[in-house]
Protein backbone atom coordinates (compact mmCIF):
# COMPACT_ATOMS: atom_id res chain seq x y z
CA UNK A 1 0.00 0.00 0.00
CA UNK A 2 1.59 3.15 -1.31
CA UNK A 3 1.84 5.87 1.56
CA UNK A 4 0.24 8.98 1.79
CA UNK A 5 2.05 12.23 1.22
CA UNK A 6 1.88 13.44 4.96
CA UNK A 7 2.88 17.01 3.12
CA UNK A 8 -0.95 17.06 1.93
CA UNK A 9 -2.82 19.82 2.60
CA UNK A 10 -5.75 18.79 5.47
CA UNK A 11 -8.47 20.71 7.20
CA UNK A 12 -6.99 21.59 10.35
CA UNK A 13 -8.17 19.70 13.65
CA UNK A 14 -10.87 20.58 16.10
CA UNK A 15 -10.05 21.85 19.38
CA UNK A 16 -11.35 20.07 22.21
CA UNK A 17 -10.58 17.73 25.49
CA UNK A 18 -6.96 16.91 24.69
CA UNK A 19 -7.49 12.71 24.77
CA UNK A 20 -11.19 13.26 22.82
CA UNK A 21 -9.29 15.11 20.20
CA UNK A 22 -11.02 13.37 16.73
CA UNK A 23 -8.93 13.60 13.03
CA UNK A 24 -11.64 15.14 11.02
CA UNK A 25 -12.40 12.77 8.04
CA UNK A 26 -11.98 15.06 5.55
CA UNK A 27 -7.91 15.48 6.87
CA UNK A 28 -7.92 11.86 6.77
CA UNK A 29 -9.04 11.61 3.09
CA UNK A 30 -6.65 13.96 2.51
CA UNK A 31 -3.75 12.60 3.63
CA UNK A 32 -4.86 9.28 2.01
CA UNK A 33 -4.43 10.74 -1.51
CA UNK A 34 -8.60 10.97 -1.74
CA UNK A 35 -9.40 14.26 -1.81
CA UNK A 36 -7.11 15.62 -3.96
CA UNK A 37 -3.88 15.40 -2.24
CA UNK A 38 -1.04 12.90 -3.75
CA UNK A 39 -2.39 10.21 -6.44
CA UNK A 40 -2.44 6.76 -5.80
CA UNK A 41 -3.22 4.18 -8.31
CA UNK A 42 -6.15 2.40 -8.26
CA UNK A 43 -5.12 -1.13 -9.78
CA UNK A 44 -6.81 -3.57 -7.75
CA UNK A 45 -9.94 -5.64 -8.73
CA UNK A 46 -12.75 -7.22 -6.51
CA UNK A 47 -11.39 -10.22 -7.36
CA UNK A 48 -8.03 -9.21 -6.26
CA UNK A 49 -9.23 -7.50 -3.42
CA UNK A 50 -10.82 -10.94 -2.33
CA UNK A 51 -7.62 -12.85 -2.68
CA UNK A 52 -5.61 -10.82 -0.76
CA UNK A 53 -7.92 -11.27 2.29
CA UNK A 54 -8.21 -14.86 1.84
CA UNK A 55 -4.68 -15.01 1.53
CA UNK A 56 -3.86 -13.05 4.77
CA UNK A 57 -6.85 -15.40 6.70
CA UNK A 58 -6.01 -18.90 5.51
CA UNK A 59 -3.04 -19.87 7.67
CA UNK A 60 -2.44 -21.58 10.96
CA UNK A 61 -5.90 -21.20 12.07
CA UNK A 62 -6.93 -23.89 10.13
CA UNK A 63 -3.69 -26.02 9.31
CA UNK A 64 -2.14 -26.13 13.24
CA UNK A 65 -5.00 -23.99 15.33
CA UNK A 66 -7.92 -26.58 14.73
CA UNK A 67 -5.90 -29.26 16.46
CA UNK A 68 -5.91 -27.30 19.88
CA UNK A 69 -9.60 -26.67 19.25
CA UNK A 70 -11.22 -30.56 19.26
CA UNK A 71 -10.08 -31.92 22.10
CA UNK A 72 -12.38 -28.76 23.88
CA UNK A 73 -15.07 -28.99 21.72
CA UNK A 74 -15.10 -32.92 19.90
CA UNK A 75 -16.83 -33.36 16.40
CA UNK A 76 -18.61 -30.16 17.84
CA UNK A 77 -15.68 -28.25 16.81
CA UNK A 78 -17.31 -27.65 13.28
CA UNK A 79 -20.08 -25.70 15.43
CA UNK A 80 -17.11 -23.55 16.70
CA UNK A 81 -16.00 -22.54 13.40
CA UNK A 82 -19.61 -21.20 12.67
CA UNK A 83 -19.45 -18.98 16.13
CA UNK A 84 -16.17 -17.81 15.23
CA UNK A 85 -17.41 -17.03 11.82
CA UNK A 86 -20.54 -14.99 13.45
CA UNK A 87 -18.26 -13.02 15.31
CA UNK A 88 -16.41 -12.43 12.37
CA UNK A 89 -19.23 -11.70 10.11
CA UNK A 90 -21.15 -8.90 12.24
CA UNK A 91 -17.53 -7.26 12.50
CA UNK A 92 -17.27 -7.78 8.72
CA UNK A 93 -20.05 -5.99 8.43
CA UNK A 94 -19.04 -2.84 10.07
CA UNK A 95 -15.55 -2.97 8.64
CA UNK A 96 -17.30 -2.80 5.31
CA UNK A 97 -18.95 0.01 6.18
CA UNK A 98 -15.99 2.14 7.16
CA UNK A 99 -13.63 0.85 4.56
CA UNK A 100 -16.03 1.75 2.22
CA UNK A 101 -16.64 5.15 3.84
CA UNK A 102 -13.16 5.80 4.87
CA UNK A 103 -10.33 4.25 2.63
CA UNK A 104 -7.21 5.44 4.15
CA UNK A 105 -4.29 3.90 5.35
CA UNK A 106 -4.45 2.39 9.20
CA UNK A 107 -7.40 0.48 8.98
CA UNK A 108 -9.31 0.64 12.39
CA UNK A 109 -7.35 2.56 14.30
CA UNK A 110 -8.25 5.35 11.33
CA UNK A 111 -11.70 4.43 11.84
CA UNK A 112 -11.45 5.00 15.49
CA UNK A 113 -9.00 8.16 15.18
CA UNK A 114 -12.47 10.03 13.39
CA UNK A 115 -14.99 8.55 15.32
CA UNK A 116 -13.68 8.05 18.77
CA UNK A 117 -11.06 10.39 19.54
CA UNK A 118 -7.58 9.70 19.95
CA UNK A 119 -7.22 7.91 23.43
CA UNK A 120 -9.51 5.03 21.57
CA UNK A 121 -7.67 5.57 18.50
CA UNK A 122 -4.58 4.67 20.55
CA UNK A 123 -5.96 1.91 22.12
CA UNK A 124 -7.29 0.11 18.74
CA UNK A 125 -3.61 0.42 18.16
CA UNK A 126 -2.55 -1.46 20.49
CA UNK A 127 -5.00 -4.09 20.03
CA UNK A 128 -4.05 -4.02 16.31
CA UNK A 129 -0.13 -5.02 17.44
CA UNK A 130 -2.04 -7.62 18.62
CA UNK A 131 -3.79 -8.59 16.16
CA UNK A 132 -1.10 -8.38 13.62
CA UNK A 133 2.29 -8.51 15.50
CA UNK A 134 1.31 -10.62 17.84
CA UNK A 135 -0.21 -12.69 15.25
CA UNK A 136 3.00 -12.91 13.07
CA UNK A 137 4.80 -14.90 16.03
CA UNK A 138 1.43 -17.78 15.99
CA UNK A 139 1.73 -17.91 12.56
CA UNK A 140 5.56 -18.05 12.71
CA UNK A 141 5.26 -21.06 15.48
CA UNK A 142 2.66 -23.04 13.35
CA UNK A 143 4.97 -22.55 10.64
CA UNK A 144 7.78 -24.55 12.41
CA UNK A 145 5.49 -27.21 13.37
CA UNK A 146 4.93 -27.86 9.51
CA UNK A 147 7.95 -27.42 8.30
CA UNK A 148 9.06 -30.49 10.85
CA UNK A 149 6.23 -32.06 9.19
CA UNK A 150 7.62 -31.62 6.09
CA UNK A 151 11.61 -32.49 7.10
CA UNK A 152 10.19 -35.43 9.45
CA UNK A 153 8.86 -36.93 5.56
CA UNK A 154 11.29 -35.80 3.14
CA UNK A 155 14.72 -36.37 4.91
CA UNK A 156 13.35 -38.39 7.94
CA UNK A 157 14.70 -36.27 11.00
CA UNK A 158 13.18 -33.16 12.45
CA UNK A 159 14.76 -30.40 14.25
CA UNK A 160 15.73 -31.38 18.28
CA UNK A 161 12.90 -29.88 20.50
CA UNK A 162 15.78 -27.59 21.71
CA UNK A 163 16.12 -25.68 18.65
CA UNK A 164 11.93 -25.82 18.16
CA UNK A 165 10.11 -25.36 21.03
CA UNK A 166 10.15 -22.52 23.43
CA UNK A 167 11.15 -22.50 26.96
CA UNK A 168 8.78 -24.34 29.27
CA UNK A 169 7.84 -26.62 26.00
CA UNK A 170 10.86 -28.78 26.09
CA UNK A 171 13.17 -26.50 24.20
CA UNK A 172 15.80 -23.46 24.46
CA UNK A 173 13.64 -21.38 21.34
CA UNK A 174 12.09 -22.23 18.21
CA UNK A 175 15.20 -21.34 15.38
CA UNK A 176 12.37 -22.34 12.63
CA UNK A 177 10.02 -19.39 13.84
CA UNK A 178 12.68 -16.79 13.76
CA UNK A 179 13.82 -17.81 10.76
CA UNK A 180 10.56 -17.43 8.65
CA UNK A 181 9.81 -13.78 10.44
CA UNK A 182 13.35 -12.96 9.67
CA UNK A 183 12.71 -13.86 5.96
CA UNK A 184 9.59 -12.25 5.79
CA UNK A 185 11.22 -9.28 6.94
CA UNK A 186 14.64 -9.36 4.35
CA UNK A 187 11.95 -9.53 1.27
CA UNK A 188 9.77 -6.72 2.76
CA UNK A 189 12.95 -4.66 3.33
CA UNK A 190 14.04 -5.04 -0.37
CA UNK A 191 10.98 -3.24 -1.28
CA UNK A 192 9.37 -6.24 -3.03
CA UNK A 193 5.67 -6.05 -2.61
CA UNK A 194 3.18 -9.03 -3.04
CA UNK A 195 2.05 -8.36 -6.52
CA UNK A 196 -1.75 -9.46 -6.92
CA UNK A 197 -0.45 -12.21 -8.97
CA UNK A 198 1.79 -13.95 -6.97
CA UNK A 199 -0.98 -13.57 -3.64
CA UNK A 200 -3.55 -15.32 -5.93
CA UNK A 201 -1.03 -18.44 -6.86
CA UNK A 202 -0.26 -18.72 -2.74
CA UNK A 203 -3.91 -18.46 -2.32
CA UNK A 204 -4.30 -21.62 -4.78
CA UNK A 205 -2.05 -23.54 -2.95
CA UNK A 206 -3.55 -22.75 0.39
CA UNK A 207 -6.74 -23.82 -1.14
CA UNK A 208 -5.54 -26.78 -3.02
CA UNK A 209 -3.90 -27.68 -0.18
CA UNK A 210 -6.80 -28.11 1.95
CA UNK A 211 -9.46 -29.66 -1.12
CA UNK A 212 -6.30 -32.43 -1.10
CA UNK A 213 -6.99 -33.02 2.29
CA UNK A 214 -10.59 -33.31 2.11
CA UNK A 215 -10.91 -35.51 -0.70
CA UNK A 216 -8.26 -37.94 0.68
CA UNK A 217 -9.57 -37.44 4.35
CA UNK A 218 -12.93 -38.46 3.03
CA UNK A 219 -11.86 -41.46 2.63
CA UNK A 220 -11.83 -42.33 6.47
CA UNK A 221 -14.55 -40.44 7.71
CA UNK A 222 -16.83 -42.94 9.87
CA UNK A 223 -20.40 -41.96 10.83
CA UNK A 224 -19.54 -43.41 14.78
CA UNK A 225 -16.48 -40.31 14.95
CA UNK A 226 -19.73 -37.92 15.31
CA UNK A 227 -21.23 -39.23 18.33
CA UNK A 228 -21.24 -38.01 21.07
CA UNK A 229 -21.29 -34.70 18.70
CA UNK A 230 -20.62 -32.65 22.07
CA UNK A 231 -18.88 -34.67 24.77
CA UNK A 232 -17.80 -31.59 26.78
CA UNK A 233 -20.87 -29.79 26.73
CA UNK A 234 -21.44 -25.87 25.14
CA UNK A 235 -18.98 -24.49 27.46
CA UNK A 236 -16.77 -26.26 25.25
CA UNK A 237 -17.83 -25.34 22.17
CA UNK A 238 -17.58 -21.48 23.36
CA UNK A 239 -13.75 -22.43 24.20
CA UNK A 240 -12.79 -23.44 21.18
CA UNK A 241 -14.70 -20.84 19.07
CA UNK A 242 -13.18 -18.47 21.16
CA UNK A 243 -9.62 -19.98 19.98
CA UNK A 244 -10.58 -20.19 16.48
CA UNK A 245 -11.51 -16.88 16.06
CA UNK A 246 -7.81 -16.38 15.00
CA UNK A 247 -8.39 -18.58 11.92
CA UNK A 248 -10.43 -15.68 10.56
CA UNK A 249 -8.59 -12.97 11.41
CA UNK A 250 -7.05 -11.25 8.28
CA UNK A 251 -10.19 -10.61 6.27
CA UNK A 252 -10.29 -7.12 6.61
CA UNK A 253 -6.78 -7.29 5.13
CA UNK A 254 -8.88 -6.18 1.87
CA UNK A 255 -9.10 -2.59 3.29
CA UNK A 256 -5.28 -2.03 4.24
CA UNK A 257 -5.23 -2.02 0.23
CA UNK A 258 -8.51 0.60 -0.03
CA UNK A 259 -5.52 3.56 -1.15
CA UNK A 260 -5.17 0.72 -4.24
CA UNK A 261 -8.72 -0.18 -5.08
CA UNK A 262 -9.96 0.80 -8.42
CA UNK A 263 -13.48 1.52 -6.81
CA UNK A 264 -13.09 0.67 -2.59
CA UNK A 265 -16.48 2.46 -2.12
CA UNK A 266 -18.42 -0.62 -4.10
CA UNK A 267 -15.74 -3.51 -3.99
CA UNK A 268 -14.09 -3.04 -0.75
CA UNK A 269 -17.56 -4.41 0.82
CA UNK A 270 -18.14 -6.80 -1.69
CA UNK A 271 -14.09 -8.42 -1.36
CA UNK A 272 -14.82 -8.57 2.65
CA UNK A 273 -17.76 -10.29 2.97
CA UNK A 274 -16.70 -12.73 -0.62
CA UNK A 275 -13.80 -13.41 1.23
CA UNK A 276 -14.91 -14.68 4.60
CA UNK A 277 -17.60 -16.67 3.19
CA UNK A 278 -15.06 -18.84 1.08
CA UNK A 279 -13.07 -19.19 4.27
CA UNK A 280 -16.46 -20.19 6.65
CA UNK A 281 -16.81 -22.38 3.77
CA UNK A 282 -13.81 -23.99 3.83
CA UNK A 283 -13.32 -23.95 7.62
CA UNK A 284 -16.12 -26.22 8.21
CA UNK A 285 -15.76 -28.80 5.73
CA UNK A 286 -12.31 -29.35 6.01
CA UNK A 287 -13.53 -29.34 10.59
CA UNK A 288 -16.11 -31.91 9.87
CA UNK A 289 -13.72 -34.05 7.11
CA UNK A 290 -10.64 -34.21 10.27
CA UNK A 291 -13.04 -34.93 13.20
CA UNK A 292 -15.19 -37.66 11.23
CA UNK A 293 -11.88 -39.34 9.63
CA UNK A 294 -9.93 -39.74 13.28
CA UNK A 295 -11.42 -39.96 16.97
CA UNK A 296 -11.25 -36.55 18.44
CA UNK A 297 -9.85 -37.26 21.11
CA UNK A 298 -6.80 -38.31 19.06
CA UNK A 299 -6.04 -34.92 18.40
CA UNK A 300 -4.92 -34.41 21.96
CA UNK A 301 -1.27 -32.98 21.80
CA UNK A 302 -0.99 -33.36 17.98
CA UNK A 303 0.74 -30.74 16.18
CA UNK A 304 0.80 -30.13 12.46
CA UNK A 305 -2.68 -31.76 12.95
CA UNK A 306 -3.84 -31.68 9.52
CA UNK A 307 -0.68 -33.77 8.49
CA UNK A 308 -1.37 -36.27 11.13
CA UNK A 309 -5.36 -36.99 10.33
CA UNK A 310 -3.67 -38.00 6.61
CA UNK A 311 -1.16 -40.40 8.24
CA UNK A 312 -3.72 -41.89 10.24
CA UNK A 313 -6.36 -41.97 7.32
CA UNK A 314 -4.27 -43.42 4.77
CA UNK A 315 -1.41 -45.40 6.21
CA UNK A 316 1.04 -43.24 4.24
CA UNK A 317 3.60 -40.37 4.27
CA UNK A 318 3.34 -39.63 0.81
CA UNK A 319 -0.38 -37.44 1.59
CA UNK A 320 0.85 -35.64 4.91
CA UNK A 321 4.45 -34.80 3.24
CA UNK A 322 2.27 -33.12 0.49
CA UNK A 323 0.30 -31.21 2.90
CA UNK A 324 2.84 -30.54 4.65
CA UNK A 325 4.62 -28.61 1.80
CA UNK A 326 1.09 -27.28 1.19
CA UNK A 327 1.12 -25.26 4.69
CA UNK A 328 4.31 -24.43 4.60
CA UNK A 329 3.47 -21.85 1.37
CA UNK A 330 0.62 -20.73 2.80
CA UNK A 331 1.48 -20.14 5.85
CA UNK A 332 4.85 -18.34 4.96
CA UNK A 333 2.37 -16.07 2.82
CA UNK A 334 0.11 -15.05 5.45
CA UNK A 335 3.17 -13.99 7.77
CA UNK A 336 4.24 -11.93 4.81
CA UNK A 337 1.70 -9.71 4.81
CA UNK A 338 0.83 -9.87 8.22
CA UNK A 339 3.82 -8.27 8.61
CA UNK A 340 3.79 -6.26 6.45
CA UNK A 341 0.08 -4.77 8.23
CA UNK A 342 2.08 -4.26 11.05
CA UNK A 343 4.66 -1.73 9.82
CA UNK A 344 2.13 0.11 7.56
CA UNK A 345 0.00 0.60 10.90
CA UNK A 346 2.73 1.75 12.94
CA UNK A 347 3.65 3.97 10.11
CA UNK A 348 0.59 5.75 10.35
CA UNK A 349 0.25 5.81 14.28
CA UNK A 350 3.83 7.49 13.85
CA UNK A 351 2.64 10.29 10.86
CA UNK A 352 0.48 11.09 13.89
CA UNK A 353 2.66 11.42 16.49
CA UNK A 354 1.90 9.05 19.00
CA UNK A 355 4.81 6.52 17.85
CA UNK A 356 8.48 7.76 17.74
CA UNK A 357 9.27 9.21 14.17
CA UNK A 358 11.46 6.30 13.48
CA UNK A 359 8.33 4.24 12.58
CA UNK A 360 7.66 6.60 9.47
CA UNK A 361 11.07 7.26 8.32
CA UNK A 362 11.46 6.17 4.77
CA UNK A 363 14.07 4.62 3.14
CA UNK A 364 15.13 7.13 0.26
CA UNK A 365 16.79 4.12 -1.89
CA UNK A 366 14.00 1.19 -1.19
CA UNK A 367 10.85 3.59 -0.36
CA UNK A 368 10.18 1.25 2.49
CA UNK A 369 9.83 1.90 6.11
CA UNK A 370 13.38 0.37 6.82
CA UNK A 371 14.00 0.78 10.58
CA UNK A 372 9.98 0.37 11.43
CA UNK A 373 10.37 -3.01 9.55
CA UNK A 374 13.66 -4.01 11.28
CA UNK A 375 12.38 -3.24 14.82
CA UNK A 376 8.88 -5.11 14.22
CA UNK A 377 10.41 -8.13 12.89
CA UNK A 378 12.67 -8.07 15.85
CA UNK A 379 9.95 -7.57 17.94
CA UNK A 380 7.81 -10.43 16.46
CA UNK A 381 10.85 -12.82 15.74
CA UNK A 382 11.69 -12.66 19.71
CA UNK A 383 8.22 -13.24 20.71
CA UNK A 384 8.10 -16.58 18.14
CA UNK A 385 10.96 -17.84 19.12
CA UNK A 386 10.07 -17.89 22.74
CA UNK A 387 6.60 -17.97 23.38
CA UNK A 388 4.24 -21.12 22.94
CA UNK A 389 1.73 -20.83 19.72
CA UNK A 390 -1.47 -21.14 21.87
CA UNK A 391 -0.55 -18.02 24.11
CA UNK A 392 0.41 -16.22 21.21
CA UNK A 393 -2.81 -17.34 19.31
CA UNK A 394 -5.34 -16.27 22.25
CA UNK A 395 -3.62 -12.41 23.07
CA UNK A 396 -3.83 -12.40 19.29
CA UNK A 397 -7.28 -13.02 19.74
CA UNK A 398 -8.34 -10.98 22.34
CA UNK A 399 -6.36 -8.06 20.57
CA UNK A 400 -9.04 -8.40 17.60
CA UNK A 401 -11.69 -8.92 19.71
CA UNK A 402 -11.55 -5.67 20.95
CA UNK A 403 -10.70 -4.16 17.92
CA UNK A 404 -13.61 -5.33 15.83
CA UNK A 405 -15.93 -4.31 18.92
CA UNK A 406 -14.19 -0.89 18.13
CA UNK A 407 -14.97 -1.15 14.96
CA UNK A 408 -18.45 -1.60 15.47
CA UNK A 409 -19.02 0.97 17.89
CA UNK A 410 -17.80 3.11 15.08
CA UNK A 411 -20.14 2.67 12.43
CA UNK A 412 -23.01 3.62 15.10
CA UNK A 413 -21.24 6.84 16.32
CA UNK A 414 -20.48 7.75 12.65
CA UNK A 415 -23.75 7.54 11.21
CA UNK A 416 -25.08 10.13 14.05
CA UNK A 417 -22.21 12.28 14.11
CA UNK A 418 -21.71 12.11 10.34
CA UNK A 419 -24.72 11.01 8.38
CA UNK A 420 -24.57 12.75 5.55
CA UNK A 421 -21.10 11.24 4.50
CA UNK A 422 -21.35 8.96 1.22
CA UNK A 423 -21.51 5.45 2.39
CA UNK A 424 -20.67 2.69 -0.39
CA UNK A 425 -22.47 0.42 1.98
CA UNK A 426 -24.05 0.51 4.78
CA UNK A 427 -24.49 -1.90 7.42
CA UNK A 428 -28.31 -3.24 7.16
CA UNK A 429 -30.69 -2.91 9.95
CA UNK A 430 -28.07 -0.48 11.89
CA UNK A 431 -27.57 -0.27 14.81
CA UNK A 432 -28.81 -3.62 15.67
CA UNK A 433 -26.38 -5.55 13.57
CA UNK A 434 -22.74 -3.71 14.85
CA UNK A 435 -24.49 -4.11 18.42
CA UNK A 436 -24.89 -7.73 17.79
CA UNK A 437 -21.29 -8.01 16.36
CA UNK A 438 -20.01 -6.13 19.51
CA UNK A 439 -22.15 -8.41 22.40
CA UNK A 440 -20.23 -11.70 19.96
CA UNK A 441 -16.94 -10.16 20.49
CA UNK A 442 -17.44 -9.54 24.57
CA UNK A 443 -18.85 -13.22 24.40
CA UNK A 444 -16.08 -14.42 23.05
CA UNK A 445 -13.90 -12.34 25.16
CA UNK A 446 -15.52 -13.76 28.10
CA UNK A 447 -14.06 -17.47 26.94
CA UNK A 448 -10.69 -16.49 26.43
CA UNK A 449 -8.40 -17.88 29.21
CA UNK A 450 -7.72 -15.89 32.44
CA UNK A 451 -3.67 -15.80 31.56
CA UNK A 452 -5.12 -14.20 28.37
CA UNK A 453 -7.06 -11.59 30.38
CA UNK A 454 -3.83 -10.65 32.26
CA UNK A 455 -1.74 -10.38 29.49
CA UNK A 456 -4.37 -8.18 28.07
CA UNK A 457 -4.24 -6.10 30.77
CA UNK A 458 -0.50 -5.64 31.16
CA UNK A 459 -0.11 -4.80 27.57
CA UNK A 460 -3.26 -1.89 27.91
CA UNK A 461 -1.83 -0.73 31.24
CA UNK A 462 1.91 -0.24 30.11
CA UNK A 463 0.76 1.27 26.30
CA UNK A 464 -1.67 3.72 28.70
CA UNK A 465 1.27 4.74 30.37
CA UNK A 466 3.44 5.39 27.29
CA UNK A 467 0.27 7.40 25.62
CA UNK A 468 0.25 9.64 28.50
CA UNK A 469 3.95 10.39 29.06
CA UNK A 470 4.69 10.56 25.33
CA UNK A 471 1.99 10.11 22.63
CA UNK A 472 -0.93 13.21 24.51
CA UNK A 473 2.15 15.66 24.31
CA UNK A 474 3.61 14.41 20.95
CA UNK A 475 0.34 14.22 18.52
CA UNK A 476 0.50 15.92 15.39
CA UNK A 477 -3.11 17.16 16.28
CA UNK A 478 -2.37 18.92 19.73
CA UNK A 479 1.09 20.45 18.58
CA UNK A 480 -0.78 21.95 15.50
CA UNK A 481 -3.75 23.28 18.06
CA UNK A 482 -1.07 24.81 20.42
CA UNK A 483 0.93 26.48 17.50
CA UNK A 484 -2.53 28.58 16.75
N1 LIG B 1 -6.01 -16.11 10.30
C1 LIG B 1 -4.60 -16.22 10.27
C2 LIG B 1 -4.18 -17.61 10.44
O1 LIG B 1 -4.99 -18.44 10.75
C3 LIG B 1 -3.97 -15.33 11.29
O2 LIG B 1 -3.02 -17.91 10.27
Amino acid sequence: MPDPDPATPAPAAPAGPRFLRRKPVERLLAESGHGGGGSLRRTLSMGQLTMISVGATLGTGIFVVLGEAVPEAGPAVTLSFVIAGLTALFSALSYAELAGTIPASGSSYTYTYATLGELVAWVCGLCLILEYGVSVAAVAVGWGEYLNELLDGTVGATLPDALSAPPGHGGVFNLPALLVVLSAMAFLLGGARESARANTVMVAVKIGALLLFCAVALTGVRAGNYTPFMPLGLAGVSAAGASLFFSYIGFDAASTAGEEAKNPQRDLPRAIMLSLLVVTALYVLVAAVAVGAVDWRRFEGSEAALAGVLRDVTGQDVWAVLLAAGAVVAIASVILAVLYGQTRILFAMSRDGLVPRVFSTVHPRTGTPRANTVIVAAFCGVLAAAVPLGQLADATSIGTLFAFGLVNVAVVVLRRTRPDMPRGFRVPLSPLLPLLGLGFCVYNMLNLPGVTWLVFGLWMAAGLVFYFLYGQRRSRLATETAKK
